[in-house]
């Protein structure tokens, strides 16, 4: 009888060596008031990790940490106090507004692992489609305008309204995590197995993060077609 195939959920990644340990590290949110960020900050903070919801307005970025249960390790702060105060920063806004962001705060993500999660997507009648960027991708562009941060593509896939919904103890799926960085991708692909059901792939270099991102648009068309939020299994891992 052949042997059950083990499920692949929070299985750790034989090829990443032994899993670093993570569960202490404080996670900022840059943008962390939209659905998306709102989102990750809940499910990181519901596996024990410290989270800091960053903003434009310190006030909205308290009412987001307290819309989410503050007292159970949310804070809301500026992006710049996040920043400066999280061990690792997710960039959570949209594309419109990322490099000038992240151009700002250099400083303060200097030697940090930055997981950027933006998708430059656009909309039109026809539907979603990959925008062209110069840099080949949202992460090529954090590493263009971060040179001293540790820039690592995660998340791009998992949909904000399955991360908010409150009935779901799971988020099943599969994150790409992408990135130049082998220590940065390892800590990143612990991070996303932290979250139940969840697991981190390792999918290769940054210059790879462009169609990655661009498969956004594709998971938009089935979502639409489908009525779903649909995310991303790897086989055969
Ligand atoms: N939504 C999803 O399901 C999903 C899934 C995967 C990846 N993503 C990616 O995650 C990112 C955030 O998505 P979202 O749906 O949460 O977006 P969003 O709600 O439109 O924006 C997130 C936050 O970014 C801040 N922001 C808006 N414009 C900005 C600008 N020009 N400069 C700096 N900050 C700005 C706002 O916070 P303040 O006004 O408080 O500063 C806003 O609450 C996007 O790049 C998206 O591609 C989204």
């Amino acid at each position: 009888m052949p042997e059950p195939h083990p499920s692949p959920a929070n299985s750790p990644d034989p090829a990443a060596g032994s899993t670093p340990d993570v569960g202490n590290l404080a996670i900022g949110v840059l943008g962390g008031t939209g659905a998306e960020g709102r989102g990750l900050a809940h499910r990181f903070a519901l596996s024990g990790n410290p989270v800091i919801i960053g903003s434009r307005s310190a006030e909205r970025a308290a009412a987001a940490a307290a819309g989410l249960g503050g007292g159970s390790g949310i804070r809301g702060m500026t992006n710049q106090e996040a920043a400066r105060a999280a061990d690792v920063v997710i960039v959570a806004v949209p594309w419109e507004g990322h490099r000038e962001l992240l151009a700002s705060l250099a400083a303060e993500l200097a030697g940090k692992v930055v997981i950027d999660c933006v998708n430059p997507i656009g909309f039109d009648s026809r539907g979603a489609y990959p925008l062209r960027v110069a840099e080949g991708s949202a992460a090529e562009q954090a590493a263009d305008v971060l040179p001293d941060s540790r820039v690592v593509g995660a998340f791009h896939h998992v949909s904000s309204v399955l991360l908010l919904d409150p009935q779901l103890s799971e988020v099943s799926q599969d994150v790409l995590v992408l990135g130049d960085d082998r220590e940065a991708t390892g800590l990143v692909q612990a991070l996303a197995g932290r979250i139940p059901g969840m697991r981190g792939v390792y999918a290769g270099r940054l210059r790879n993060c462009g169609q990655v991102e661009a498969l956004t648009a594709n998971l938009v068309a089935i979502n639409r077609r489908y009525k779903a939020h649909s995310g991303l299994r790897v086989t055969d891992i």
